[in-house]
């Protein structure tokens, strides 16, 4: 479903260039639960960004669900990014003037589906992160582990391809970690394709798959 060859991303700043991706290649089929593990600035965010359909590559080539995203216009990007990511982020980034329900309803409003579908799909996107109780509370009323329980039903309640998480508990205890990491579980064992982008080796290790970056250069870890 994801199938990226030899894929780069230099940034220049005056003289010298950094190769964020180096000819990076990774496949992923539906339904895997796979983790890319690497140190800050490996080119970790790089890589989610362009799977995310967020930014482009130098060179090289993506296919998504069959399909060259390179083909695509920003306009177009824009909808695959809608219709196919859920994306999860270290921060949360939940919107603070809306409720937790109000957030979740968003992308559902992008999508144009109507109201009382809406109110459904919400309630059992909160339901899945068990936070039905927290709908009408805001982002500055809940904890940082039920903040991206929130983010994470936000991510899934528009039925994504695939579910993209970058450093989903960077900001978060080692307990809360475990709660965040057993609700990947669950929405893998429920079929969901999950990328998750981490430098916790003990959250890279729950992955089905272990991706290792350096100097923006993938290599498959062996178990
Ligand atoms: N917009 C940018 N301009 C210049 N350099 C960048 C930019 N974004 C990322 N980089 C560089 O690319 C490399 C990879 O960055 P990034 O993908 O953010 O790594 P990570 O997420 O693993 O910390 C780093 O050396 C970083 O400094
Ligand atoms: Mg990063």
């Amino acid at each position: 479903m994801i199938e990226i060859n030899d894929m780069s991303k230099v940034y220049t700043i005056g003289e010298e260039s950094v190769y964020a991706l180096d000819k990076a290649c990774l496949q992923i089929t539906q339904g895997e639960f796979v983790a890319v593990i690497g140190p800050s600035g490996s080119g970790k965010s790089t890589l989610m960004n362009i799977i995310g359909c967020l930014d482009t590559a130098d060179s090289g080539e993506y296919l998504l669900d069959g399909v060259r995203i390179e083909d695509y216009s920003e306009n177009e990007l824009a909808a695959v990014r809608n219709r196919k990511i859920g994306f999860v982020f270290q921060s949360f980034n939940l919107i603070p003037k809306l409720t937790a329900e109000e957030n979740v309803e968003l992308p559902l409003i992008y999508q144009g589906v109507k109201k009382s579908e809406r109110a459904e799909r919400v309630r059992a996107a909160l339901e899945r992160v068990d936070l039905a109780k927290r709908g009408n509370h805001y982002p500055t009323e809940l904890s940082g582990g039920q903040q991206q329980r929130v983010a994470i039903a936000r991510a899934i309640v528009t039925r994504p391809s695939l579910i993209l998480a970058d450093e989903p508990t960077g900001n978060l205890d080692s307990k809360t970690t475990t709660e965040i990491m057993n609700i990947f579980h669950e929405l893998h064992a429920a079929g969901n394709t999950i990328l998750l982008i981490t430098h916790d080796d003990s959250v890279a290790q729950q992955a089905q798959r272990q991706i290792h970056i350096l100097d923006g250069r993938l290599t498959e870890v062996r178990a």
